[in-house]
């Protein structure tokens, strides 16, 4: 074979049940049901139970889910210790990523591979890792760990957790939904290196643990902190036009815009905004919000003709912010949520493994003449 498939673009590296997109019509399913029904009718927990078993759950099935993830929401002693070593030198996605592998090396379970113990594995990661990031932000502000609820659901008690502050109805259900929005996205850069990892045997931790730092670069998770500095720096209505415009002459591109897969508005988006403005209705922090819709007016008129509209990203920023949360968290959130995606593509993967081993084109010298170190 003589072409490199660069970016492995249009590439089917796999095949999935999990989630299928048209970047067309603006559709994401998650196996089999529509992102809009799941945003309107499910809850994060029975969205993670469809993700890891295909089906939704019944009610017993809901009940021993909830229960294992309530089992698994405390701070680890040794995640404490290792949390206050880091807070101060160690940003969030980093620690996340240390704190992923320091939890399969106290599982001594961590090496079974079959699937009742990676759901349980997948089920842990996903209570824990909320835990590690509520924890190091309390420590890093200065303030006492939050101990979780039992009485909240995954998305509350995390927001509990983190703010020590019970949030409101809205609040909750708006959060869950991010969660339910960013849990799965077919392949992607993150995905595919947890697919990788795990494709050498390495275990769900380690899998997970490549998948985080891959997430945490710019070009891919790192997108919703950029919106939010974007809107930061744009400051008012007024400097939307000068900074777009000053933006787009350096070349630069307006975070938040533009997909590979969409060539419509992303739906989860659309989902975003309209949740946005119920949020907005009864925040006293809505402004970064007012300042988005009038971005989004703005580009809109700016790119039309060009295929680029708002992604998940656009008005994750602003909502979160609505929130309380701060935004170097955003990007540690979305981990928060696709966990349950990657540890779904790591069992399909484990169950029908194959060793990831692509080639490369060599393009390098031929037939040289070795010479001894000091004739060189
Ligand atoms: N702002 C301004 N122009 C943009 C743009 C953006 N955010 N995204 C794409 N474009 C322009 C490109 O400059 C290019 O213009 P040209 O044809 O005149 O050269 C055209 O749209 C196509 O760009 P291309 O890079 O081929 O699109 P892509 O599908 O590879 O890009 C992204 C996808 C996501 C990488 C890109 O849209 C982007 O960088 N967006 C901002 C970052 C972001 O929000 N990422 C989160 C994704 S969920």
């Amino acid at each position: 074979m003589t072409e490199v498939a660069r970016g492995l673009e249009g590439i089917n590296v796999t095949a999935t049940k999990l989630c299928r997109i048209d970047g067309q019509k603006g559709e994401l399913i998650y196996s089999g049901y529509d992102i809009f029904d799941l945003a309107e009718k499910s809850t994060f927990e029975e969205v993670a139970f469809l993700l890891w078993n295909q089906r939704l759950p019944n009610k017993a099935e809901m009940l021993e889910l909830n229960t294992k993830l309530l089992s698994e929401r405390g701070l680890d002693p040794i995640v404490e210790r290792l949390l206050s070593e880091l807070w101060a030198v160690v940003r969030p996605m980093r620690t996340l990523e240390i704190a992923v592998e320091v939890l399969g090396a106290i599982d001594k379970d961590s090496s079974d591979l079959t699937t009742p113990t990676l759901r349980k594995t997948a089920a842990r990661l996903t209570a824990k890792m909320a835990t590690v990031i509520a924890a190091y932000h309390r420590m890093r502000t200065g303030q006492e760990f939050v101990a979780p609820r039992d009485d909240l659901g995954h998305s509350a008690n995390f927001l509990w957790m983190l703010t020590g502050k019970e949030p409101n109805a809205l609040e909750a259900r708006t959060f869950d939904v991010a969660m339910i929005l960013h849990a799965e996205h077919e392949m992607n850069a993150s995905t595919f290196s947890a697919i990788v990892t795990a494709s050498t045997l390495s275990d769900m931790y380690s899998a997970i643990a490549s998948a985080i730092g891959t997430l945490k670069g710019p070009l891919h998770g790192g997108a919703n902190e950029a919106v939010y500095k974007t809107v930061e720096a744009i400051g008012t209505e007024q400097n939307i036009a000068p900074h777009v415009e000053a933006l787009l002459g350096r070349g630069e591109r307006v975070m938040g815009i533009g997909h590979r897969v969409y060539k419509t508005t992303d739906p989860r988006a659309i989902i975003l905004e309209k949740l946005g403005h119920a949020v907005a209705d009864q925040s006293p922090d809505r402004k970064y919000f007012d300042l988005s819709l009038k971005l989004r007016d703005y580009l809109a008129r700016k790119l039309e003709g060009k295929p680029l509209y708002p992604n998940v990203d656009f008005f994750s920023a602003s909502v979160y912010k609505m929130l309380g949360i701060p935004s170097d968290l955003y990007t540690p959130i979305f981990a928060l949520s696709r966990i349950t995606g990657w540890t779904a593509h790591l069992l399909e993967q484990y169950a029908d493994n194959r060793l990831v081993r692509p080639n490369a084109l060599y393009e390098g010298a031929a037939n040289r003449e070795y010479l001894p170190l000091d004739k060189r």
